[in-house]
């Protein structure tokens, strides 16, 4: 199935109109999770609008709300009260079942653990998303090939997830994510696990992504990698602490370029 330009399933007149220039918004975002008769507040009543095609960096301290904000702007999670908006579309009312279509038709999710299935080959973990869209095998075949050529590992296509290094699963994973043509891409510290070579040949793919006009936003603790964005904004205990635009964003393909080659023979 192909999207429709608004985020939503099926494309209508309303739909259409609906159609606005934050692709994010949420309003008094608040998340609490209750375990036994404690209560955790992850999210404090969070005001925060993201525009079409921005790069973000999300930052801040373990347990200051980030992974909480991610999984709920993925679908993934429900906040307890507020409101959030993806283009225009008050996600806050879906059923279950319309979450899971968009997740599927316009999100990509990215994690730090790569959560790649082990036991099949880098083309059929890239496929998965087209298979729950009901793509016909050799349509799906093909568009996987072409995500993983978008992420330079066209030539590791037949490799399982054991037998590439940590760089290339997550190329893997960015192809997932990428191969059904999403608006949004959200990456939870998707260079967290990476030596600095890896983590810049994935923020060269983001740049490429942002440059193609995707809505990206990415979790991180490196503050050199947050710089590759457009905008960083802070969490603290559930709360945006500072939100400022990066006035001079690194380039990674120029940081590539300048880094050592690895040593191949070794
Ligand atoms: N499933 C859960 N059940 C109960 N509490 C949770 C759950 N998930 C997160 N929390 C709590 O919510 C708060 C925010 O957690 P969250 O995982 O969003 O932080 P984070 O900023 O992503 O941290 P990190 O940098 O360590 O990944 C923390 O106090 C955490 O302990
Ligand atoms: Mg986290």
């Amino acid at each position: 199935m192909e999207l429709d330009g608004s985020c939503c399933v099926k494309t209508t007149k309303a739909s259409l109109s609906r159609r606005c220039k934050q692709m994010i918004k949420v309003r008094k975002l608040t998340k609490i999770y209750r375990m036994g008769k404690v209560e955790v507040p992850a999210l404090r009543e969070v005001d925060l609008d993201i525009p079409k095609g921005q790069f973000v960096a999300i930052m801040g301290p373990s347990g200051s709300g980030k992974s909480t904000l991610m999984n709920i702007l993925g679908c993934l999670d429900r906040p307890t009260s507020g409101e959030y908006y993806l283009d225009g579309d008050d996600v806050s009312k879906k059923s279950d079942n319309q979450l899971a279509e968009i997740r599927n038709q316009c999100i990509g999710f990215i994690f730090q653990s790569y959560n790649l299935l082990s036991r099949i080959d880098a083309t059929s973990n890239v496929e998965l998303p087209l298979i729950y869209r009901g793509v016909p095998p050799r349509e799906r075949r093909d568009r996987a090939i072409k995500a993983l050529e978008a992420v330079g590992l066209a030539r590791r296509a037949g490799h399982k997830p054991n037998e590439m290094s940590g760089g290339e699963q997550q190329r893997v994973a960015i192809a997932r994510a990428i191969v059904g043509g999403p608006k949004v891409i959200l990456a939870d510290e998707p260079t967290g696990n990476l030596d600095s070579r890896s983590g810049e040949e994935i923020m060269v793919i983001f740049q490429e992504l942002h440059r193609q006009g995707i809505t990206i936003v990415l979790v991180t603790h490196d503050p050199d990698i947050a710089r590759h964005s457009e905008r960083i904004i802070s969490l603290k205990d559930g709360r945006i602490l500072s939100d400022e635009m990066v006035q001079d964003p690194l380039d990674a393909r120029e940081l590539l370029a300048a880094m050592p080659q690895p040593d191949v023979s070794a």
